[in-house]
C-alpha cells in the first residue's frame, strides 16, 4: 500500500505542517477525561510511521500494529523499546489488554466494507480493559466527500523535492486518490504512482460498529484534524 511511499510520508506531512504531538495531547486529554481502567497500556492500530506513539509513549506503555512492513520499519527507529506487530487489524490477536486503543488519521478508511469495519472495533473491543477507552479518527463522511478535488502537498527541503498530485474520485462508497509522485532527491528524479482506495464510511456505520461491540459511543466533531473523532467507552 505505502511500499513506494513510506520514505516520504513523514516529510510529505511535515510541510503540511500536521502536529502529531498536539493532537496526541488532545487525543489523550479525551482518553483520561473518561478512562475508568487502573493501567496505562495504549495501542495504536494501523500506527503507520508511529508519529503518535513518539508522543504517547511519554504517558503509556505502547504498543503499535500496522500492515505495511515500511511503514513501521520507519516506526521501529523512531521508538527503539516500543513492541510493534507488523499485522492486519482485521482480524487482530495480541496476548494482552489494553486501557487505551487508538487508530489515527482515517487509517479505518483503507477497510474495504462496514463489515470489516463492525469486525475491527470489534476486535479492538475485545482488546480493551473494562473501563478502557477507543478513539478512531475516521475517513471522510460520504456527504463531505467531493469528487474532482484536485490536490497537491510539495516538500521543498535541502536535498529533496516531492510533488504529490491527485485528482479524487469515487466508485459508489469507495473513494478512489491515485497519487502521482514526483521525488527528486541527489541521485536523481523519479515518478510513479500509488492507488488507494478508501471506504466512505457513513456515521451510522461507524455508530453502529461501536455499539455492536458493545461500547457507549461518542462523537467529537471538531476532532483534532478537521474529521471529527468517534470516541468508545467499555463499560466496567
Ligand atoms: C494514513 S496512514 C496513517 C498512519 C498513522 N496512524 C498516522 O496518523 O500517521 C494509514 C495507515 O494505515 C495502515 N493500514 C491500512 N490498512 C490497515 C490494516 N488493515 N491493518 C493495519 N494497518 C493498516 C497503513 O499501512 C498506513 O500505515
Amino acid at each position: 500500500m505505502y511500499a513506494r511511499s513510506a520514505q516520504f510520508y513523514d516529510p510529505l506531512y511535515r510541510s503540511m505542517g500536521k502536529d502529531y504531538g498536539a493532537e496526541a495531547r488532545a487525543v489523550r486529554e479525551l482518553i483520561e477525561a473518561r478512562r475508568r481502567s487502573p493501567g496505562k497500556a495504549l495501542l495504536d492500530a494501523a500506527c503507520g510511521t508511529g508519529l503518535h506513539l513518539a508522543h504517547f509513549r511519554e504517558w503509556y506503555e505502547c504498543e503499535g500494529i500496522d500492515v505495511d512492513r515500511s511503514m513501521l520499519s520507519i516506526a521501529a527507529g523512531r521508538l527503539p523499546g516500543v513492541r510493534l506487530h507488523c499485522m492486519d487489524m482485521i482480524g487482530f490477536h495480541l496476548d494482552r489488554k489494553f486501557d487505551a486503543i487508538v487508530s489515527m488519521f482515517g487509517s479505518v478508511g483503507y477497510l474495504p466494507n462496514a463489515g470489516r469495519l463492525d469486525q475491527v472495533v470489534r476486535d479492538m473491543a475485545r482488546h480493551l480493559q473494562p473501563g478502557g477507552v477507543i478513539v478512531i479518527e475516521p475517513w471522510i463522511a460520504p456527504e463531505l466527500w467531493q469528487d474532482g478535488t484536485v490536490s497537491a502537498l510539495f516538500v521543498d527541503e535541502p536535498d529533496l523535492k516531492i510533488s504529490r498530485m491527485s485528482v479524487s474520485r469515487r466508485d459508489g462508497n469507495i473513494s478512489i486518490l491515485n497519487f502521482h509522485f514526483t521525488i527528486a532527491q541527489r541521485d536523481g528524479i523519479r515518478t510513479f504512482t500509488e492507488p488507494h482506495r478508501m471506504t466512505l464510511f457513513t456515521d451510522a456505520e461507524y455508530r453502529r460498529a461501536f455499539e455492536a461491540a458493545g461500547l457507549a459511543v461518542e462523537h467529537d466533531a471538531a476532532g483534532v484534524n478537521g474529521r471529527g473523532l468517534y470516541i468508545g467507552t467499555k463499560p466496567l
